[in-house]
């Protein structure tokens, strides 16, 4: 699906059965704009269909992972037409908040404004020694549109939400790992290889069970206590009568190493 004048890489990994989706609008700093969009809609969607694929790992090229939503193509925005196409929420976010692999973004440079709120959407965020999280849009005389301001909360809590939203002052790797934006912390050089390495492990373990565990902590954004638990044992029990969830547990108990069948 690479033309060439594509701006995401796709990487099909198959040995980890992982795919690396890299954008590389440099010049920009990897501005997210409708044609980025487009493809990464396109890639996800057949991803998730791809059997040879269990996790996804997303990243940037050059000092940036994205540096948020495309200034030159927003600035040609008027009601009428954000309104009535939903902009972000319908044509820019659609697949990544439902996809049901893994997706882990490997978080090199710059995460501002939709850069980081695409980031707010993986599923775990690594990021390098040097990457800065932001988001500016205040000081554009905006705010987050993209989910900012309903997942950052989530992460960092209210009194660290409010003063990057408010402010729009960004913060950096050591500063994001301390608030629990991301996961770790590793030197430049080592990034990738840390995301990948992760998407194997990930991908190694049962499809069926992984989308699962995925969908239920994700529910917990949306539901309360004992509906997320309702939820989790539904999914639980249902998982107990997949075939890898047998082979899971006899491999366990007869010492052996599980050789998942991914149904
Ligand atoms: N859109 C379009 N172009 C952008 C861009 C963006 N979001 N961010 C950076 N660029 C361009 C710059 O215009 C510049 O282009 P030229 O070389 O042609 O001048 C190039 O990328 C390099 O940028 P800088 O020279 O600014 O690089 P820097 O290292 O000095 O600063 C930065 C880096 C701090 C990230 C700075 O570029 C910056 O603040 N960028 C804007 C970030 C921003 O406001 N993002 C929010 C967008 S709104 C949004 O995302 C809405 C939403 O919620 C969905």
């Amino acid at each position: 699906s690479e033309g060439p004048t594509a701006v995401v890489q796709l990487e099909i990994k198959e040995d980890i059965r992982t795919a690396l989706l890299t954008i590389n609008s440099p010049k920009t700093l990897n501005a997210l704009s409708e044609q980025i969009w487009s493809e990464l809609n396109a890639h996800l969607l057949n991803l998730e269909k791809d059997d040879r694929i269990n996790s996804v790992v997303v990243t940037g090229v050059g000092k940036a992972f994205s540096a948020g939503a495309d200034l030159n193509q927003m600035k040609t925005n008027k009601f009428p037409n954000v309104y009535f196409n939903d902009y972000f929420e319908r044509d820019w976010y659609k697949i990544l908040p439902s996809f049901r692999k893994p997706i882990i973004a490997a978080v090199n440079g710059y995460c501002f404004g939709g850069g980081l709120e695409l980031a707010l959407m993986c599923d775990v965020i690594l990021a390098s020694e040097n990457a800065k999280f932001g988001l500016p849009e205040i000081k554009l005389g905006l705010f987050p549109g993209a989910g900012g301001t309903q997942r950052i909360i989530r992460q960092v809590g209210k009194s660290k939400a409010m003063e990057m939203i408010l402010s729009g002052e960004m913060i950096d790797a050591q500063e994001a790992l301390h608030f629990k934006l991301a996961s770790s912390v590793l030197p430049p050089d080592q990034l990738l290889e840390a995301a990948l390495k992760l998407a194997k492990k990930i991908g190694k373990l049962s499809k069926v069970a992984v989308a699962a565990a995925k969908m239920a902590v994700n529910y917990s954004a949306e539901a309360g206590l004992s509906e997320g638990m309702r939820y989790e044992s539904s999914m639980f029990n249902s998982l107990t009568g997949t075939k890898d969830a047998k082979i899971g547990v006899e491999a366990f108990l007869s010492k052996q190493k599980a050789k998942f069948v991914h149904s």
